[in-house]
């Protein structure tokens, strides 16, 4: 995809990809098939994370590796990925912890690997995953269901970033069952998560039996009624990612409704993402995934848009990338981690309330390999 970028920004993005290529070598090398989540003094520990093998962002480090790999070639990033992959059939044998983010997991392991390299039993990887996520759909409410345990009637707007396994299953059996739950999924969310000013709720528990919305917690948010930052950029991109495999335009028009409200809210805050756009003031709380998600899922859009619209799109991803970029980059290659200041939830005083996160530098990476024509649509 040409994007159109300035001079001046395609020299900002193929600098920022010269320092993105010195950190993820020296990364790579320190890391290889370890997984990282949050570094704990400048350095990630392996599998320190919640949920330990089952945690749903475990996918992300393989996902940087197989874009540097498909970007730059180096075998290294390959190996290390495979590693990863390998590591989570534990996850995928033991079950018992899996959840709706099997898309997040393995989208970005084992089907990268089979669509990079044709690898059979990536293959075979992803296809499980696909099947798992394909039997978490409620016929009688039409969605997939979030989490586990009495949860039973939760949608979440997040999983809109799960569906794309399913397009790809798809696709790769030529059974159109895969497709016809995540579009069945993709239009409930867009009934109840969606608002009509183009923001998202982050959670609606439905009846399990009919369907019906019984309620509309904050989840991840300030509070019922906020609009949490990722929640908003999981819808953004997710829809406009729901566009591109099926080509329904009502797809697209959401993601731009959510599109113009997230640019809207990110123009007021100097392009730096508050976690809740509708929290209060004070204190300042910033989640940087929130910006590198959305700035991808803007460039998606950019792709699909009519040449009138298209330089909106372009500007305002470029706009929110180069401030994030300025505030919150750490460059330095012994450390790790390149976007700070990500933060898990609203309230939440864990490691996640304003660090590092990995999906951040995932989505970063995205994002200026976008810019530069030299991404690979793991989606
Ligand atoms: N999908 C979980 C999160 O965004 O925190």
């Amino acid at each position: 995809m040409n994007y159109s970028i300035s001079e001046k920004d395609s020299g900002w993005a193929v600098k920022t990809w010269e320092k993105i290529q010195v950190k993820m070598d020296a990364e790579c090398t320190r890391i290889g098939s370890n997984i990282p989540y949050i570094p704990v003094d400048g350095h990630y520990r392996d599998l320190d994370a919640p949920e330990g093998i089952y945690w749903w962002t475990n996918g992300f480090w393989p996902g940087m590796l197989w874009q540097m790999y498909h970007a730059a070639g180096d075998e290294k990033y390959r190996r290390a990925a495979e590693g990863v992959e390998a590591r989570l059939d534990e996850a995928l044998e033991g079950y018992e912890g899996l959840h709706h983010d099997v898309g997040f997991m393995w989208l970005h392991s084992a089907a990268a690997n089979y669509r990079l390299t044709g690898n059979r039993d990536s293959l075979r990887r992803a296809l499980h995953a696909a099947n798992l996520l394909a039997g978490r759909y409620n016929p009688a409410g039409k969605f997939i269901r979030a989490w586990n345990g009495d949860r039973t009637g939760w949608i979440i707007v997040d999983c809109m970033m799960n569906i794309p396994l399913l397009y790809w299953a798809s696709r790769e059996t030529g059974d159109p069952r895969f497709e016809y739950i995540a579009r069945d999924h993709a239009d409930t969310c867009r009934r109840i998560i969606v608002r009509a000013d183009g923001s998202c709720n982050h959670i609606a528990v439905l009846s399990p039996e009919s369907g019906e919305c019984l309620e509309l917690p904050g989840g991840q948010g300030f509070a019922s009624g906020s609009s949490w930052s990722r929640g908003q950029a999981w819808g953004l991109y997710g829809f406009a990612l729901s566009f591109a495999h099926t080509k329904k335009i009502e797809y697209l028009d959401t993601a731009k409704a959510i599109a113009h409200y997230v640019i809207a809210n990110l123009a007021q805050n100097d392009w730096l993402p508050p976690v809740d756009f509708r929290s209060p003031e004070k204190p300042v709380k910033y989640d940087s995934t929130a910006a590198m998600i959305s700035a991808c899922g803007i460039l998606e859009i950019a792709a699909h848009a009519g040449e009138y619209e298209k330089p909106l799109y372009v500007q305002s991803a470029l706009k929110i990338l180069r401030a994030c970029d300025a505030a919150f980059s750490n460059w330095n290659k012994d450390e790790d981690a390149i976007m700070g200041h990500g933060t898990g939830s609203y309230h939440g005083t864990g490691k996640d309330a304003d660090a590092p996160i990995i999906y951040g530098d995932y989505f970063f990476i995205e994002a200026i390999l976008r810019l530069l024509g030299k991404d690979f649509l793991i989606w």
